[in-house]
């Protein structure tokens, strides 16, 4: 049910000033200076750090605690049940005739395409950051409770009811609840991920209703409209990632930068051809070429054989081989300092919430 104080309570447990949080992204989009700029503002800044050796965790880590002794979150990708791998022939055929384009050396499966899970944890628990976030599933028992033993507030996320149930079950401390509009990839991990396709809008109520915890609203919110809105469908909270990505401090290439500046509502869509899980970002010819052959390999299969392709992309702002992720919204997303946008968001919540009271 609706709870007036849920808003403030959470952003005390949070330790911030306001209970919005800037999105873990991984693959260097949400660096330490866009985690302190956010935490500084008031918000509760956040690494995207899944795709991070857990050196490189540690070293994010210490760069955001040299700046700011505000609450900051670290995020992981919970491990799943391996996949059987499939037949790369057809997606390495295709992939083969962009690299020539490029003048890369011929694609492969990459033999390891994700950092250890379990290493990356330990680093989490070393640096104990105020929060733990996760998706796509949720860790082993011994890893929350390490978790817990620590002092740090553990955010699980789900997309649909079923998964905000099992998060609840497992001890979470709060839920992201990530609806059908966000940019990046599906958290979903309770069955497929088409019966996750909830907007924001249906799901946060719906999570609301069926947990006892902090639900914190996250798909297709951009601006104060937004996040006054996810209040009254009873969030605790707010977590914001395309809103982001034209922030100065972000870690987006120029040249993704200036396919979301011209981004609309319908720009972006769901797709499986850039890591093999579903994922949201602009359609380019990597993401069509694939799809048109059907040639499909499981995450993290995918990630490993197209991730040489695409970061030699955004190095040379080849738009038609990156990664343009996006979510729905990105038509309201802005340009600027992320201090600015924290500070307009809180501004614009307060209107919005001011102008529906009388
Ligand atoms: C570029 C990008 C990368 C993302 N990477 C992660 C991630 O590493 N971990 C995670 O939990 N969520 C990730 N997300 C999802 C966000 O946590 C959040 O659910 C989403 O951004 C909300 O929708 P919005 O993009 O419309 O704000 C990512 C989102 C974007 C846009």
């Amino acid at each position: 049910m609706m709870d007036p104080l849920a808003w403030h309570r959470f952003a005390e447990r949070l330790g911030t000033r306001y209970p919005f949080i800037q999105a873990p992204m991984a693959g260097g989009l949400s660096p330490p200076d866009l985690a302190v700029a956010v935490a500084e503002a008031g918000g509760l800044g956040s690494l995207g750090t899944a795709d991070a050796p857990p050196e490189a965790i540690r070293q994010q880590a210490k760069a955001v605690r040299a700046r700011t002794s505000r609450p900051y979150g670290i995020n992981l990708f919970a491990p799943r049940a391996p996949v059987a791998d499939g037949d790369p022939g057809p997606v390495l055929g295709l992939l083969a005739r962009f690299h020539a384009e490029l003048g890369l050396p011929a694609p492969e499966v990459a033999e390891a395409p994700l950092p250890d899970f379990l290493k990356q944890v330990e680093v989490v628990l070393d640096v104990a950051p105020t929060v733990f976030s996760f998706t796509f599933g949720i860790p082993d028992a011994s890893v929350l409770e390490a978790m817990r033993a620590r002092g740090i507030l553990i955010v699980g996320t789900a997309t649909n009811v079923r998964e905000a149930l099992a998060l609840e079950a497992a001890g979470v401390d709060a839920i992201v609840a990530q609806g059908s509009e966000a940019g990046g990839h599906r958290g979903s991990f309770g069955g497929s991920f088409e019966a996750g396709l909830v907007g924001t809008l249906a799901l946060v109520p719906q999570v609301v209703d069926a947990v006892r915890l902090p639900v914190i609203a996250s798909g297709g919110i951009m601006d104060g409209r937004g996040i006054a809105a996810a209040r009254m469908l009873g969030a605790a909270g707010v977590q914001l990632g395309t809103a982001f990505l034209r922030s100065q401090e972000s870690g987006t290439v120029q040249a993704h930068r200036e396919v979301l500046r011209e981004a609309k509502d319908e720009s972006s869509r769901i797709t499986r051809a850039l890591t093999g899980r579903p994922a949201r970002a602009i359609p380019n010819e990597l993401t069509t070429t694939l799809e048109e052959a059907g040639a499909y390999l499981p995450y993290p299969q995918l990630h490993g054989a197209t991730r040489a392709l695409r970061a030699a992309a955004a190095q040379r702002g080849d738009t038609r081989f990156m990664t343009l992720w996006a979510g729905q919204g990105v038509g309201l997303s802005r340009e600027g300092p992320a201090a600015e946008l924290v500070r307009a968001l809180m501004a614009e919540t307060e209107a919005a919430l001011a102008a529906v009271r009388d």
